[in-house]
């Protein structure tokens, strides 16, 4: 089941939020602000026992990483690092669909029965929103789908939120999410 919201993801009960996180993932402005200044400090140990693929990056852009919640309602934060938008023709949409890709795969892993995203990229990385939430709608839809497919068990039904922060977004999303 997927549906759209307008509100401060940083509040939803669920069991993932999903966080515009940078590669170094200690925090910074944002959702990723708001998602640590909400989660406490434990949050910022637990990014930074998180394994350095390379100096100064914990996660590649495109990839994910799962942490505890710590004082926000959800269970988790899954941390994923969407591309800086330039001009849609230097991989930037692959990378964006593999946030949400790598996002949903690790939220069924940790048996998630429900996950919220924000609008990844679309703030200070500058992806234009029509275009990011396409690429987001059409990428939860295959997942789930074909989850239902193959396995038509938990995480078929699992629940996808679209958080969005601001009101513009939930009306370009409306117009996508079928
Ligand atoms: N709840 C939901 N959405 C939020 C919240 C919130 N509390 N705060 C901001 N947003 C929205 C923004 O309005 C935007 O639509 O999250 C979306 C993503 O914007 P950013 O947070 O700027 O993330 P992004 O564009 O992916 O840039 C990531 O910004 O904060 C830094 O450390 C972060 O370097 C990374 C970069």
């Amino acid at each position: 089941m997927i549906k759209t919201i307008q509100g401060d993801i940083t509040t939803l009960a669920v069991d993932a939020i999903v966080n515009a996180a940078n590669q170094r993932m200690l925090g910074g402005g944002g959702v990723d602000g708001a998602i640590h200044r909400a989660a406490g400090r434990e949050l910022y140990e637990a990014c930074l026992a998180v394994p350095e693929v390379r100096p100064g990056v914990r996660c590649p852009t495109g990839e994910a990483r799962i942490t505890p919640g710590f004082r926000l309602p959800a269970k988790f934060v899954i941390h994923t690092v969407g591309p800086v938008y330039r001009d849609g023709r230097h991989g930037e949409p692959e990378l964006l669909a593999a946030c949400y890709r790598n996002s949903l795969a690790l939220a069924a892993e940790n048996a998630c029965r429900s996950i919220a995203f924000p609008c990844i990229s679309t703030g200070v990385y500058g992806y234009p929103i029509e275009d990011a939430a396409k690429i987001a709608v059409r990428e939860v839809q295959a997942a789930v789908s074909a989850r239902a497919s193959s396995r038509p068990d938990a995480t078929a039904d699992m629940e996808v939120v679209f958080c969005c922060f601001s009101a513009r977004d939930k009306t370009i999303y409306d117009r996508i999410v079928p």
